[in-house]
């Protein structure tokens, strides 16, 4: 009996079997202090870095043959996901650039979770639950505005208002300002069930910051 558990146990991470997804979104401004944007301003709101599904014991990514993407045919879903989901690294219109990076996206995170999501499911969900919540409107309502400083805390406790549940910060240190001990908030992940009904803690969290009480901004 036991072989038999620890044999299924061990199996399920191979087979890709998530438990959780993680719907990353990224302040542009932060991540055009990490790689050029040929577009400035870049969007003044959040956008999709990817919808990640894993599991609690084991890091999922790649779950497929590599190339299981297929360029997005609905003209309808390609205007959202350009607005929604763009590729900050390439100029607005380049569509194949975008293709490519909801391409990389889904090849290496939605192919986790293709026993419940098809692609076009997956793209919908993602689209879906990002817009289930105005993050930035949540945050302003705290008092948490682009251009000024707070804590970590404060962005968590102004989500978990909202969500009841821990969402997974991500910040840096701008290379330009080693100096200054203001981190810069650059993603917020916020993670769902199996089914994305329900939201839940985010497990895995980045430790890009050394504590609760770290000062940060989003960069305006
Ligand atoms: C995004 O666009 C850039 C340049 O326009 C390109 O080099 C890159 O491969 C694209 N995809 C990803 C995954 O960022
Ligand atoms: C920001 O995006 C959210 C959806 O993700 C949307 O509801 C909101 O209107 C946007 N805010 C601005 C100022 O564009």
């Amino acid at each position: 009996m036991s072989v038999l558990f620890t044999l299924l146990f061990s199996l399920a991470p191979v087979l890709g079997y998530f438990e959780y997804l993680q719907l990353v979104l990224q302040w542009p401004t932060t991540f055009c202090h990490t790689k050029p944007c040929p577009t400035w301003p870049p969007p003044n709101n959040f956008t999709i870095h990817g919808l990640w599904p894993d599991s609690k014991g084991k890091m999922l990514n790649d779950c497929g043959s590599g190339d299981d993407y297929d360029d997005i045919p609905d003209a309808h879903m390609r205007k959202q996901l350009e607005s929604d989901w763009p590729n900050l690294t390439s100029r607005a219109g380049e569509i194949k650039k975008y293709q490519e990076f909801w391409g990389y996206e889904f090849n290496k995170h939605g192919t986790c979770s293709m026993d419940r999501y098809n692609q076009d499911q997956y793209f919908e969900l993602a689209l879906k639950l990002k817009n289930q919540f105005d993050l930035l409107n949540i945050l302003r309502n705290h008092g948490i505005i682009p251009g000024k400083t707070c804590t970590v805390k404060d962005v968590e406790d102004a989500i978990k208002a909202v969500t009841a549940h821990v969402p997974n910060l991500n910040c840096i240190v701008r290379s330009s300002q080693r100096s200054s001990h203001i981190m810069e908030l650059l993603e917020i992940g916020i993670c769902f069930d199996r089914e994305a009904t329900q939201m839940i803690d985010c497990r895995r969290r980045w430790k890009s910051h050394p504590d609760i009480n770290q000062p940060i901004t989003l960069p305006r």
